[in-house]
């Protein structure tokens, strides 16, 4: 069925990092406001904003004080209004994150909930009493150490599957079900289209919190296995589905880790699912699934792309995906999938038309649009991330090497995804005139935006381009989807075909010409766009993408 939201391609603003608009380091709503003309010019047509509530921001901003307040260092109320107002004179439609499995601990509910056994408020975050000494149960947090805290009023334990300034809510408890879909409406009256639903996966958690087995010796079990897509979450679901999403139409955007391809069409079936489309992590944690926190594999082509196509055929008729390589929480594209460094451009290119044309919505993160890479950060003074200042710290005090910790961050960090946007090659990279929060990448000299709207070969450009081209050909929204090239360790390609034509994109992941004379695929078909100055039939250059158009 067609959709505004499969149609559309999305903009993710980290809001801390985009643009500062009153000189004090840290990104703003006005900042924002005074960009929405480059977003236009990028031809998206929708932004998921990053948490802008009140906060005390110990994890970005997924850590709400209150969910009917805008955060300081953003702005007021009335920016976030005229933010909604602007986005909707610029034809953009804004969707916000709506955390609904934990807030801060500095958010009145939890403030309350501490207070006493017999709050009234207690059972809206989930206590329990300690198992002798120990926390209640073995669970680990996904931000490293123990799941559970004590706390000093009752000496009960709290929940916090991320930090432990993130208490878990009881999702059991019908008040707070009630209260987070008021707070959904609340937003949405206010002119929003929507949510990207943060850690959806996790509201439902397994009711007996048993202790659990631990792997490898290690002294925490995963929360995974009692936490992460429970039996009866999708209940909970759709009585969200019921009372505010549809009502209000609203479009969502599942973070949804622990689906597995199978029960995709329980999550995002046009009929009977709950969600429009899910984000999904195989393809992004190919380096690291199945392995402790802090170990890292080299990932492999057909991995990366086994990743992608179990899922695209896995949401064929009724499902659909949300497509990214970037994100808050990754670390820049180019970076871990291309080549940051002599085919930069290149690679960025390519890694645009690959994740761009399969089938599904389009997220760009900010920056990717202009090849924007990882930092080179060179000491733990630099990073800012929780969850990655916890784990270093773990690994320090567990006796490991400084240098081992350091390499994990510098290949995995967060942070990388969070330096400043870089508008130019001026101070702060035009991002502030004051001293940014987290530091700018020193290559903001070369890679920036005014750089990249003066040159017609530019990452930018082509980024307009491909918008243009999914605009102009619905079958590269609607069409199906077959994986070509399977078995190849260099190139990775797919068909998509609708009605009676079909578009076949090729892209090389190495750093060498890779020959395909005799390819079928490349038969009878006219190439539509590619990256390199001069495309040479039957090769494919360094880090070549080609699209080509057919009928069939
Ligand atoms: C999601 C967010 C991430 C955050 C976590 C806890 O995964 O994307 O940034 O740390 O949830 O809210």
């Amino acid at each position: 069925m067609r959709r505004w939201w499969k149609e559309s391609v999305f903009y993710q603003i980290y809001p801390r990092s985009f643009q500062d608009s009153n000189g004090d380091g840290v990104g703003d709503l006005r900042g924002i406001i005074n960009r929405l003309d480059y977003l236009v010019y990028l031809g998206v047509d929708a932004i998921w904003l990053c948490p802008v509530y009140d906060s005390p921001n110990r994890d970005g901003g997924y850590d709400i004080r209150d969910y009917y307040a805008i955060l300081q260092d953003f702005g007021t109320m009335q920016d976030m209004m005229d933010l909604i107002q602007a986005c909707t004179q610029h034809g953009l439609k804004i969707i916000m994150d709506l955390v609904a499995n934990h807030t801060s601990d500095e958010n009145v509910w939890f403030i309350e909930s501490r207070l006493s056994k017999n709050s009234s408020k207690r059972n809206w975050y989930i206590w329990k009493e300690g198992y002798g000494e120990a926390e209640p149960t073995n669970m680990e947090s996904l931000f490293g150490g123990s799941a559970w805290e004590q706390d000093t009023i009752t000496g009960e334990y709290y929940l916090h599957l991320f930090s432990k300034h993130q208490p878990d809510l009881n999702l059991e408890n019908p008040e707070v079900r009630d209260s987070i879909y008021s707070m959904m409406r609340w937003w949405l009256n206010r002119g929003i289209s929507g949510f990207r639903m943060d850690a959806i996966t996790f509201l439902k958690k397994d009711q007996s919190y048993a202790r659990l087995s631990c792997i490898d010796g290690r002294p925490y079990a995963l929360v995974s296995d009692v936490c992460l897509n429970q039996p009866g979450l999708l209940d909970f679901l759709h009585e969200m589905k019921e009372l505010v999403l549809k009502p209000y139409n609203s479009v969502s955007v599942a973070e949804a880790p622990g689906i597995l391809p199978e029960q995709l069409t329980d999550f995002v079936d046009e009929r009977n699912g709950v969600f429009d489309m899910i984000i999904t992590f195989d393809h992004v944690d190919v380096d690291t699934i199945g392995l402790p926190k802090g170990k890292i594999r080299q990932w492999d082509l057909k991995s990366f792309k086994h990743a992608f196509t179990v899922w695209q055929e896995a949401a064929i008729p009724e499902g659909w995906i949300a497509l990214y390589l970037e994100n808050h929480d990754q670390v820049r594209s180019v970076s871990k999938f291309g080549n940051d460094g002599r085919y930069r451009i290149e690679s960025a290119k390519m890694l645009a038309v690959w994740f761009m044309l399969m089938r599904g919505t389009p997220f760009i993160y900010q920056g990717q649009e202009i090849g924007m890479t990882n930092c080179p950060f060179t000491s733990i003074r630099e990073y800012r991330d929780i969850d990655g200042l916890n784990y270093y710290w773990g690994a320090i005090s567990r006796g490991e090497p400084e240098e081992e910790a350091l390499k994990y961050l510098s290949i995995k960090g967060r942070d990388h995804a969070r330096t400043p946007m870089q508008w130019s090659g001026k101070k702060n990279a035009g991002f502030s005139e004051g001293k940014p929060w987290i530091q700018v990448n020193p290559n903001h000299i070369d890679i920036n935006v005014e750089q990249s709207l003066g040159d017609g070969d530019s990452i930018l450009q082509f980024y307009r381009a491909l918008i243009r081209l999914r605009r102009k050909n619905k079958a590269l929204v609607y069409g199906d989807y077959k994986e070509i090239m399977k078995d190849s360790n260099e190139v990775g390609g797919y068909v998509r075909t609708y009605g009676n034509v079909r578009f076949t994109v090729i892209c090389n992941f190495t750093e060498c010409e890779v020959e395909m004379r005799d390819d079928p695929s490349l038969i009878g078909n006219k190439t539509v766009l590619s990256n390199v100055d001069e495309h040479k039939f039957g090769i494919l250059q360094p880090y070549e993408a080609i699209v080509l158009r057919s009928h069939v």
